[in-house]
């Protein structure tokens, strides 16, 4: 990784793997083999066990049974266990003060980052100490403006400036590292000065597995738990995701409702971000105030569009037009605006009381899947609707699934079964509730919205024109 690795070249890394052993392994435990080594034995394992059962006519690869979902909660709630030191100093409890004067962020340089920094900036007199990874011949601060000039967020005005200028500090270091990589007089400053904590930073990746991502999304949370916990208990405003939940359209999840759920997640980052809450639960329990917020499919900017494109949903979209072919689903289709997300998180932090609280940041006013593909076609894509795993077999099997949009997610969609697109609802009553007389409201998931993100998304060239879809790759299905 350190040399340049990523997802899309683990994928052809692990495909090509398969082919020339004739093995079928996970991502996950390729990732568990860090050595050439254990790489080997890896593969032997699997050569052997593959033919004892093609001799005992058994499948080699255990189905995701409900039994098997039930162990990995199971192993997932062990990994949330927090070690005896991330607790207060004897007698240190918390005591809430007035408004919040010093507030600590991470993630700025994110994609929810940066609408979160300007939402600050903009609506509260807050000094803001932003966390940024440092990167060689890179200016740290200056990296959060790149960011915000990419996302087209970067206020012209005076008033803006002064308050970039004297309101927005960095502090450089990385969640991985102890003590956040900071030098230990400015550790110690902060943790004595900060009023509280927002944390978005993650490992955001919808390919790896658990394993890859538990450094920063579970041992990057133990030092912020660890740093709020120090000389002054600090509340954490936590960026977590409705992806804590299981999928399956018969469910609605409240945001009180309690997470042991028992049930499979689909992704590796999902089980690392349920594994995050959960932590951030047994600090609670040790006194810490902590307030979660769950976005879900964060969509680009209500009036400009912009988004990050590499991310499932967008990858899928344009990845199921490019094969001809969408999956059969009966289920809404809930994506939120990031700039409503970050001015809800914003909101909530510095005027409600959300500690002890989980607040869905999901769209609750949504269309239904048939509307929406409808809509793909009232633009002139064209295709045809399959149940999910019919689409995916043929979809990974076809000659050209590498120039797919797909493809790098191909050891994710291994995973998935019908279940695994059928969105379950996330009941926002309480986030609602929170922000009444705000102002702040969500833009619908609709037509209007989906035109927005079409136009950003063709106009930037990312998702071509009905007219040359034919010519993508051929229609498949
Ligand atoms: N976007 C969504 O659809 C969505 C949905 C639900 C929840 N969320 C949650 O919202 C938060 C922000 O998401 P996003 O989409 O804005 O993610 P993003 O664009 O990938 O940004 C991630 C941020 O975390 C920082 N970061 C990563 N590893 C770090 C480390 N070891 N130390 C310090 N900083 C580190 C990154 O810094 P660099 O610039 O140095 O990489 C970046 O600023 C995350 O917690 C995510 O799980 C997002």
């Amino acid at each position: 990784m350190d040399l340049g690795g990523h997802s899309l070249l683990m994928t052809r890394l692990m495909l090509e793997v398969r082919k020339l052993f004739q093995v079928t392994f996970k991502m996950r435990e390729f990732f568990g083999a860090s050595t050439l080594s254990q790489f080997a034995v890896l593969i032997d394992k699997h050569r052997q066990q593959q033919s004892i059962s093609a001799e005992m006519h058994q499948p080699a690869l255990p189905a995701r049974s409900g039994e098997w979902a039930r162990q990995r909660m199971i192993f997932l709630a062990r990994e949330a266990e927090l070690p005896q030191y991330l607790a207060p100093a004897r007698g240190l409890t918390y005591s809430p003060g007035g408004p919040l004067q010093t507030v600590f962020l991470t993630g700025a340089t994110g994609f929810l980052g940066v609408y979160i920094v300007g939402e600050i900036l903009k609506t509260t007199q807050a000094e803001l100490f932003c966390l940024v990874r440092p990167k060689r011949g890179e200016n740290s601060k200056l990296r959060i403006e790149k960011q915000m000039r990419h996302y087209d967020v970067w206020p012209q005005d005076a008033a803006w400036q002064r308050a970039w200028d004297t309101r927005l500090h960095v502090v450089e270091g990385d969640v991985t590292l102890p003590r956040m990589g900071l030098q230990d007089a400015d550790y110690e400053t902060l943790a004595h000065q900060v009023d509280a904590i927002l944390h978005g930073a993650a490992h955001v990746n919808f390919i790896y597995p658990y394993e890859a991502l538990r450094a920063t999304n579970v041992l990057g949370l133990h030092e912020i738990i660890q740093f709020a916990f120090h000389r002054r208990i600090k509340p954490v405003h936590h960026l977590s995701t409705a992806a804590i939940w299981p999928m399956g359209v018969q469910y609605t999840f409240r945001e009180r409702d309690s997470i042991d759920h028992y049930k499979l997640l689909n992704l590796g980052y999902d089980e690392a971000k349920w594994v995050g809450e959960k932590c951030l639960l047994h600090a609670a329990e040790r006194g810490l105030p902590v307030a979660r917020y769950r976005p879900g499919e964060v969509g680009g900017d209500s009036v400009t569009g912009r988004c990050v494109t590499d991310h499932f949903l967008i990858a899928s979209i344009k990845g199921f037009l490019q094969f001809g072919a969408f999956p059969q689903l009966d289920i809404e289709v809930d994506v939120a605006p990031v700039d409503y997300v970050a001015k809800a998180t914003v909101y909530m932090a510095f005027h409600r009381q959300p500690i002890g609280r989980a607040f869905h940041l999901t769209n609750p006013s949504r269309r239904t899947m048939r509307q929406a593909l409808a809509f793909l076609r009232s633009l002139g894509y064209q295709f045809i609707e399959l149940p999910f795993e019919v689409l995916r077999d043929r979809l990974v099997s076809s000659p050209d699934f590498a120039s797919n949009a797909l493809f790098a997610y191909q050891a994710a969609l291994e995973d998935m079964n019908d279940v695994s697109m059928q969105l379950p609802t996330y009941d926002t009553r309480d986030a609602q509730h929170e922000l009444e007389g705000s102002g702040i409201v969500c833009a619908p998931a609709d037509e209007k919205l989906f035109e927005t993100y079409f136009n950003y998304l063709r106009g930037s060239g990312f998702m071509p024109d009905p007219a040359t879809q034919i010519a993508w790759e051929g229609i498949h299905a």
